[in-house]
């Protein structure tokens, strides 16, 4: 996420605007013609793969889809970089989602194609946080002078570590709602913190829903517990209810949508 800027997040947003009443209009259009994408999933997916394919399609692209590596050759032990460096020979880029912290960043160095990180372990998850923030300028109108929630399991949520630093090229305030032993990793709060941007910690949602514009709720990461005694005893830590937002903010400026991070 560190590579963005405020000035590419408005780029996009406009482009994203853009492209979205265009598949309104006309469904599908040849931007993408003759152009291939390799969909390497070493983790499961629903929402990221598929939007990637359905992107691909509308634009005019092809596909390569690997969404189940052990029919692929890695089960025969070939490593990161060389699946990499193979499949960049068929494809113009390549979306990757891997269980370890700075996959991404590793097959980049070895990559000459462009590799786009959709998840890697508990570290990112940019593509998610750019449809967040997007979501939420479309719905607001803009990122400046709001406060955003974010509740559940925040140590282990990646998409809640791109949010955040995302988020920090504005004029946000940022709430962390979690369990103790979920808490938001340091690093991301310093990271934040040094871009000068308030943030409060909690562990009960009640004292931040007054101020919440927007409630950001993710789930509690159950395949990244080593413990699951641990995670047994966090699991059903925060339910929303229509009784939970009582308390929230009603009209347009003052509503709070609700996004769900996966
Ligand atoms: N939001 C998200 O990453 O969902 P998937 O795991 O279904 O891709």
């Amino acid at each position: 996420m560190k590579q963005f800027t405020r000035e590419d997040l408005e780029y996009i947003f406009d482009v994203a605007h853009e492209m979205r009443e265009m598949v309104q209009r006309v469904g599908s259009f040849d931007l993408l013609k003759g152009k291939i994408l390799a969909n390497l999933f070493y983790e499961p997916s629903t929402r990221t793969s598929s939007s990637f394919t359905s992107a691909m399609e509308r634009l005019g692209g092809s596909l390569i889809p690997i969404n189940e590596v052990h029919y692929s050759s890695v089960a025969k032990g070939e490593s990161l970089p060389d699946t990499i460096r193979t499949l960049e020979c068929y494809a113009d880029v390549i979306v990757l989602r891997h269980p370890e912290v700075g996959a991404s960043a590793l097959a980049a160095k070895y990559a000459k194609k462009p590799i786009i990180n959709a998840g890697d372990g508990v570290g990112e998850h940019p593509t998610q946080a750019l449809l967040d923030t997007f979501t939420i300028y479309e719905e607001l109108g803009t990122l400046d002078g709001i406060t955003v929630t974010m509740l559940g399991d925040l140590k282990y949520g990646r998409t809640v570590h791109s949010l955040a630093r995302l988020l920090s090229l504005s004029d946000v305030t940022i709430n962390y709602v979690s369990p103790g032993i979920l808490r938001i990793p340091r690093e991301i709060f310093e990271e934040v913190e040094a871009q000068k941007i308030p943030q409060s910690e909690f562990e009960s949602l009640d004292p931040a829903i007054p101020d919440t514009d927007v409630l950001y709720v993710t789930r509690v990461q159950k395949e990244r517990f080593e413990d699951l005694t641990a995670y047994d005893q966090v699991k059903s830590a925060f339910v929303i209810t229509p009784e939970t937002l009582s308390d929230a903010k009603k009209t347009h400026d003052h509503h709070a949508p609700i996004a769900q991070g996966g």
